[in-house]
């Protein structure tokens, strides 16, 4: 039996820009998780180098950084059995060449650079996450 799960969730600038939210927001709720708290915001460079720190040292990460402050996004706590993984199933692959229609990223993407979500990864990082994008009380 799967835990019941806190998972950080984050729209992308370039869905918001291409107004996807409310179709990323009814697959979401297809699923029978909880959007526990939901906001907008542009996020400021030092938060994304944060985030992405695992990342700092790819040739990639200042096209990262520039992307995900280049306007708003949609900050999500997602709550649920199995809330973690579940998502990431309903994302797909990191790389939208590789993930499955019928995901989010293999239905609205194409280019690995702007693939439309963020999902924590684990237990640990989806701690860390909701802390930084919500706060210590979250
Ligand atoms: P995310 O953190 O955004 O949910 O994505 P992820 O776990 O599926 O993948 P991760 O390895 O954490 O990568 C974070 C973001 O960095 C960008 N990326 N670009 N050009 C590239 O080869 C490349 N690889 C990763 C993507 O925007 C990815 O979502
Ligand atoms: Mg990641």
């Amino acid at each position: 039996m799967a835990d019941i799960e806190r998972t950080y969730i984050m729209i992308k600038p370039d869905a918001v820009r291409d107004r996807k939210v409310g179709e990323i927001i009814t697959r979401i709720e297809r699923t029978g998780l909880t959007i526990e708290r939901l906001d907008m915001a542009t996020l400021d460079a030092d938060t994304v180098r944060e985030h992405y720190a695992h990342l700092a040292d790819k040739p990639f990460f200042a096209d990262l950084v520039a992307f995900m402050t280049s306007g708003p996004v949609v900050k999500m706590i997602v709550s649920g059995l199995g809330a973690i993984g579940k998502m990431r199933t309903i994302m797909g692959a990191t790389n939208p060449l590789d993930a499955a229609p019928g995901t989010i990223r293999g239905d609205f993407a194409i280019d690995v650079n702007s693939n439309i979500i963020h999902g924590s990864d684990g237990p640990d990082t989806a701690a860390i996450e909701i802390r930084r994008f919500f706060g210590e009380d979250a």
